[in-house]
């Protein structure tokens, strides 16, 4: 924390805020390998909640590194700053009552688990479990492909390591279901734990 820096008293409360939008905040953390489906399946869900009329936004990890994340890359440290930062962004949106998704690799256990301390309850975890070998077969970005020739050093699934989820909060197998199935999965879970109506 930066010294000589106090926290000023939001003047709108965070029940105010879900009273006016008519539903609660939360953060849907999906996490997965590259060509996982993770940010069709996050768009399409974001989609659906935006067509019930709720207030949504999705933090995707690819457009991220574009912008506030231009300058990290795909060390374990830069991953982890990655991950840290995209918590941070995505609290900010929890805190202005916004339903929130956000689609990264994280895949680093120990990091989703600090992601989902700083996000505190809201924090909803989607483990997108596509095998890796439809991924690699997927390759939509063909990077698999240059990540074998090894042209793509880190690459995940190749060298650098995936940890998948031990306990997610909400499992798509993500090459058995259809989108509309992976999106009413978690729709049906949200309506469950009343964060939407
Ligand atoms: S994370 O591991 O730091 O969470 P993030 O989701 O932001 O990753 O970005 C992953 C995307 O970056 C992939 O979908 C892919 O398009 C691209 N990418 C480029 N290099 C790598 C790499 N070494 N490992 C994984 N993804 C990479």
């Amino acid at each position: 924390m930066t010294k000589n820096t106090t926290w000023n008293k939001a003047a709108v409360s965070a029940e105010e805020r879900r009273c006016q939008k008519g539903h609660k905040p939360c953060l849907l953390w999906y996490t997965g390998l590259s060509g996982s489906g993770k940010s069709t399946i996050a768009n399409a869900v974001d989609r659906r909640l935006f067509e019930m009329g709720f207030h949504t936004y999705l933090l995707d990890g690819d457009n991220l590194r574009q912008g506030i994340n231009r300058d990290l890359e795909f060390s374990e440290a830069d991953r982890i700053e990655n991950i840290r930062r995209t918590t941070e962004v995505a609290r900010l949106f929890v805190d202005a009552g916004v339903i929130v998704g956000a689609a990264l690799i994280s895949p680093f256990r120990a990091y989703r688990a600090q992601a989902r301390e700083l996000a505190g309850k809201s924090f909803i975890e989607v483990f997108v479990d596509t095998p890796l070998s439809v991924c690699e077969k997927r390759d939509p970005k063909g990077l698999y492909k240059k990540a074998r020739a090894g042209l793509i050093p880190d690459f995940t699934g190749i060298n650098s390591p995936y940890e998948a989820p031990e306990h997610p909060d909400i499992l798509l197998k993500a090459a058995e279901l259809s989108i509309d199935e992976c999106v009413e999965k978690v729709i049906t879970y949200l309506e469950g734990y009343g964060i939407v109506e």
